[in-house]
């Protein structure tokens, strides 16, 4: 499996606090079957962030010298969680926005109150930029709670939709895991992933909800949420969605 969403590096976010902790919880992927992860630490979507992009590269490589140091043959891509404003367009128009691996995915969060009208117009003007938008979790944001249609209209406008396994499992309350279950059995979700924060709550432990989404959602479109989306998005190559099949 592949996890596009995971708060890996140490000692760079809420994520994983030390080195320590990093190697658990690649231990611990790699052990649910995980295979390759991209690193994506919050990254706050305005100019004064931009310095930040240099301290997650040097986590990353010290990472990396990490993993082969102690055997671990997960392989990690950059990227980063832009938590989007009104401003972050500003960003997009200076090709300054991190992406998910090589390619124009750029993982994109809300405050979790934010109006579906800004959500809309920053989605649109990174898009038209030349990225493709990676909407984390929007099963957690109020609006998308209240009315889950809308995602139905952003997956028809080539937004890409990523799913946290936790909302799935019920972690997040009742309202998150009613909207995600309404995006899967939808078929408008492109991919699940861990967005995982440490070895023990909020872990990058992928094979229960691998089990739970081939029960649920059939074997077929499980695949294609954890194993063939995220490598395709890791690429940058086009996903398929479960329309295709
Ligand atoms: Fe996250």
């Amino acid at each position: 499996m592949t996890d596009i969403h995971c708060h890996i590096l140490p000692d760079i976010d809420d994520g994983a606090s030390d080195m320590g902790e990093s190697i658990k919880m690649a231990r611990m992927a790699y052990d649910s079957g995980v295979t390759e992860l991209a690193a994506t630490p919050h990254f706050f979507g305005e100019e004064e962030s931009l310095g930040l992009l240099a301290q997650i590269k040097e986590g990353l490589d010290s990472f990396r010298r990490a993993l082969s140091a102690e055997g671990i043959p997960l392989t990690v891509y950059s990227g980063a969680e832009i938590l989007c404003t009104e401003e972050t367009p500003v960003l997009a128009q200076m090709r300054c926005l991190p992406t998910i691996g090589d390619g124009r995915y750029a993982l994109c969060e809300f405050y979790f109150d934010e109006s579906v009208r800004t959500m809309e117009y920053v989605l649109g003007a990174i898009k038209r930029e030349g990225y493709i938008p990676v909407v984390a979790h929007p099963e957690r944001y109020e609006d998308i709670q209240r009315d889950p249609e809308i995602i139905g209209n952003w997956f028809e406008h080539g937004i890409i939709i990523q799913v946290n396994r936790g909302s799935l499992l019920g972690r997040f309350g009742q309202a998150s895991e009613e909207a995600a279950d309404y995006i899967l059995s939808h078929g408008l979700a492109h991919a699940i992933a861990s967005d995982a924060h440490s070895s023990r709550m909020r872990t990058p432990y992928l094979a229960d909800i691998k089990r739970y989404a081939v029960e649920s959602f059939g074997a077929d479109y499980a695949k294609i949420l954890l194993s063939e989306n995220p490598a395709r998005i890791l690429r940058g190559k086009r996903v398929v969605s479960p329309y295709e099949l």
